[in-house]
């Protein structure tokens, strides 16, 4: 008889499509048989009364990105993979930046260089595409797509990132061609800079006015906009980090319109508001991120677009930056203007079990959908699928073993990442990955790594499902 290098017995095995009692053999660091009665291995891992996951796929992850100004992100690729584990994640996808001037092979290579060695779960990046040149459009990405960077962030404001409406055609133009998945940040540049303006010169500059400096308007005009460039070339889009219903139903028109326009929202549009920002003595910069929170119809509308299938994918956006620190939240120009303030705040590892504790313990998306939009969902756009995102014969054995009944009160000491601080601290939790493992490997154990720094490797991916690969767009 086979012995298996380990089985998972007696859990309830849960993937995007159904619920079912049965065991995991895995060997070779795949699953290679799912059933009872499987016989025997090496290593027994015992799930009775436990939910059986395929690990979060998060995929919308900042690490060891340069902020200028001297700001540095709190995470390192060690830091940052360890809470994506401690929190139940077995894939995260981080960002690529290319900065001006800089080819997109040397930025790759930087990063790789950053995470060889480093990380606890697996990682595929992202390109963010600061620099559109010819050489970039024309050689750089082609290339790049084939060797499995098939999906690439733009951004339509901040300082040094944002790309012009042309500049968004030819990316897209690109992205056409070759079938990666363009991703759109999408808030208005210039009107964002014009409000800061009105703002600094009435002497609003608390952390609270970065709120009142974007509001809905800024990021319903660039989601349609961005709808609207990605209509005129034809090639699918995906609307990151939504915050709130107007921007919402935007992707829900185009969609209804037949585009494929895909919709990502994260956990503190969900869990938090602009009220938050609204803290004493610069506590309301623990919040500061882009969109910001709004309110408690927008944390609404984003549970609907969760329940209804307008967003396809749940990330965290986690971007840590240390708030007690003048390389952090609270640099000296910090503390003179929001403006100043760097945008993002940590969440890796408070992302599945918040939305587990708020979704799924209070019955507002079930446990499959849970599963969908953590981890099948961003599998499977980011073209990671089958072999991530699911629990299945064959796949990568990546899995988080969760127990359904732990009841405990968040705080940031039990995320591991390094930040000082969690936006979400205090916030109650019912539900909590008490496993993780990745291609077989056990990497946490009741809220301890067991792993080595180092098992997590870099993925090539296939190309999206939703990516057309149509060639170039012609009039
Ligand atoms: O404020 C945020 N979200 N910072 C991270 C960078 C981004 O725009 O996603
Ligand atoms: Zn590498
Ligand atoms: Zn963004
Ligand atoms: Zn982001």
């Amino acid at each position: 008889m086979t012995i298996y290098d380990t089985i998972i017995r007696g859990g309830t095995i849960v993937t995007a499509a159904d619920r079912t009692r049965c065991d995991v053999a895995i060997s070779g660091g795949r699953i290679v048989a799912l059933g009872t009665d499987l016989g025997d291995a090496r290593e027994v891992i015992d799930a009775a009364g436990r939910l059986v996951l395929p690990g979060g796929v998060d995929a919308h992850v900042h690490i060891s990105q340069p902020s200028g100004d001297g700001i540095v992100m709190a995470d390192d690729f060690e830091s940052g993979t360890r809470s994506a584990a401690l929190g139940g994640n077995t894939t995260i996808m981080p960002f690529c930046l290319q900065e001006k001037g800089q080819s997109l092979r040397q930025a790759l290579k930087d990063y790789h260089a950053k995470a060889e060695g480093e990380c606890h779960v697996d990682v595929s990046f992202h390109l963010i595409i600061a620099d559109p040149t010819d050489q970039v459009l024309g050689q750089e990405l082609p290339a790049l797509v084939a060797d499995g960077y098939t999906s690439f962030k733009i951004f339509m404001t901040y300082e040094g990132l944002a790309l012009n409406d042309r500049e968004i055609l030819d990316v897209m133009s690109v992205a056409r061609e070759t079938g990666a998945l363009v991703m759109v940040h999408a808030e208005n540049y210039d009107a964002i800079r014009f409000m800061t303006e009105q703002l600094e010169k009435a002497g609003r500059t608390a952390p609270r006015f970065h709120a009142t400096s974007r509001p809905i308007a800024v990021e319903r005009e660039a989601t349609h906009r961005a709808i609207s460039l990605a209509e005129l070339v034809d090639v699918p889009v995906m609307i990151v980090h939504v915050s709130n219903r107007e921007s919402m139903e935007q992707i829900r028109w185009a969609q209804n319109k037949g585009l494929t326009v895909l919709g990502e929202t994260c956990t503190q549009y969900l869990v938090l508001t602009e009220k938050d920002l609204d803290g004493l003595n610069m506590e309301g910069a623990k919040y500061v991120c882009s969109p910001p929170p709004r309110d408690e119809a927008s944390q609404e509308a984003c549970w609907e677009g969760l329940r209804t299938g307008v967003f396809t994918i749940f990330s965290s956006d986690h971007c840590p930056f240390r708030y007690d620190d003048p390389a952090g939240k609270l640099t000296p120009k910090g503390r003179t203007s929001f403006r100043w303030v760097p945008n993002g705040i940590p969440g890796v590892g408070a992302r599945l079990p918040i939305l587990f504790s708020e979704g799924v313990m209070k019955g507002r998306i079930d446990i499959e959908r849970f599963v969908a939009l953590t981890a099948t969902n961003p599998a499977k756009t980011y073209g990671l699928y089958p072999r991530k995102g699911t629990i299945a014969v064959g796949a990568d054995a990546d899995i988080a073993i969760w127990d359904p009944e732990r009841e405990l009160t968040l705080s940031h000491a039990m995320l591991g990442d390094g930040s000082d601080y969690t936006p979400y601290e205090g916030r109650p939790i019912k539900g909590w990955p008490v496993l993780t493992m990745v291609r077989g490997a056990v990497v946490m154990r009741d809220g301890a790594l067991v792993g080595r720094k180092g098992h997590g490797t870099h993925l090539a991916r296939g190309l999206s499902p939703y990516a057309t690969k149509a060639g170039p767009v012609t009039f």
